[in-house]
C-alpha cells in the first residue's frame, strides 16, 4: 500500500484527480469504479475542472459504481444513481449509456449480482476503481463480517452505517436498510484502486486498514491484498497511524526519483 498523506481534503482530492486524469489520458476507453458518499466529491468537482478547463475527454469512458440502496429508485434525491449524476456526469461528457450502478430495484437480486459482475468482465474488468471508507472500516457496503471473497449482492446495511447516512435522508428511520453492493472480490479484482479518507472520524478505521490485521471485521483491511493501492489522507485521517515516518520516506523518495535526484 502506497500511503500518501496530503495537508487537507482539497489537496489529497486534488492529488488523486491528477492519477484519474492521468489514466484517462493514457488510457481514453478505462473503466472505472466509483464510489458516492461526502468523501469523493471534491475529487468529482477538481474532474469537473478538469474536463471543463482542460478538456479532459470522458467521452469514451465506461464506469461502474460500488452500490445502490435497494428500494430507492434513480429519480430519488438520495440514491446513489442520483448523487453520480447529480455530482458528476451531468457536469462531463461521459455518455450516460456507458455509466452502470446497481439497480436498487432488481427483483432478483441474486441473478442481478452476477449479470453486475459479468457486465465487469465484459467491459475488461476495473482499471481503476475509486473508494471511500466507513467509520468501521468498511468499503462500499461491504459491512463487519462480509467474507473478503464476496462478490455483488444484497448486503444488510450495519446500524453505525445506518446512524452515519442518516444525516443525508433526515432522520435514521428513513435509510434504507439492504444495499446491493460489489464484493470485497470484485474490488480486489481492479486493476488499481485509490481509497480516500479524509477527518478524525475516519482516523481509526484507516489505522485498521492499513496497519491492522487483515479481518472481515474491517473490510478495507483486505486492500492489503490488492495489487495496487494508493491511500490517500489528510492530517487528520492519518493522525492513528503508527509509521507515519516512514510513509513520509518513501514520498520523499518518489519525488526525488521523479526530479531525477536519485538514479
Ligand atoms: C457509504 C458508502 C461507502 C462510503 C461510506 C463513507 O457506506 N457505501 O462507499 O465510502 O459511506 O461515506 P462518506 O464518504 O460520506 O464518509
Amino acid at each position: 500500500m502506497r500511503v500518501i498523506i496530503e495537508p487537507s481534503a482539497e489537496h489529497g482530492s486534488q492529488r488523486a484527480a491528477a492519477i484519474v486524469a492521468q489514466l484517462i489520458r493514457k488510457k481514453p476507453r478505462a473503466i472505472l469504479g466509483l464510489a458516492t458518499g461526502g468523501t469523493p466529491l471534491k475529487l468529482y468537482q477538481e474532474l469537473i475542472r478538469m474536463h471543463q478547463s482542460e478538456g479532459l475527454d470522458f467521452s469514451r469512458i465506461t464506469s461502474f459504481n460500488l452500490d445502490e440502496y435497494v428500494g430507492l429508485p434513480p429519480t430519488h434525491p438520495q440514491s446513489y444513481r442520483h448523487f453520480m449524476t447529480e455530482n458528476l456526469f451531468r457536469h462531463i461528457n461521459i455518455d450516460i449509456r456507458n455509466t452502470h450502478v446497481p439497480d436498487g430495484r432488481a427483483l432478483d437480486y441474486e441473478t442481478y449480482g452476477s449479470q453486475y459482475e459479468t457486465m465487469i468482465d465484459e467491459a475488461g474488468g476495473i482499471d481503476f476503481q475509486i473508494l471511500g471508507i466507513g467509520r468501521d472500516g468498511h468499503i462500499a457496503f461491504n459491512e463487519p463480517g462480509s467474507s473478503l471473497g464476496s462478490r455483488t449482492r444484497l448486503k444488510t446495511l450495519a446500524p453505525e452505517t445506518i446512524r452515519d447516512n442518516a444525516r443525508f435522508f433526515g432522520t435514521a428511520e428513513d435509510v434504507p436498510r439492504l444495499a446491493i453492493t460489489m464484493g470485497v472480490g470484485t474490488i480486489l479484482e481492479s486493476k488499481k484502486c485509490i481509497l480516500l479518507a479524509f477527518g478524525k472520524e475516519k482516523a481509526e478505521a484507516i489505522a485498521a486498514t492499513v496497519e491492522g490485521p487483515v479481518t472481515a471485521q474491517v473490510t478495507g483491511s483486505a486492500l492489503q491484498f490488492h495489487r495496487d493501492v494508493v491511500v490517500i489522507l489528510d492530517e487528520e485521517s492519518a493522525s492513528q497511524l503508527q509509521r507515519r515516518s516512514y510513509y513520509d520516506e518513501v514520498e520523499e523518495a518518489h519525488r526525488r526519483l521523479q526530479s531525477g535526484e536519485v538514479k
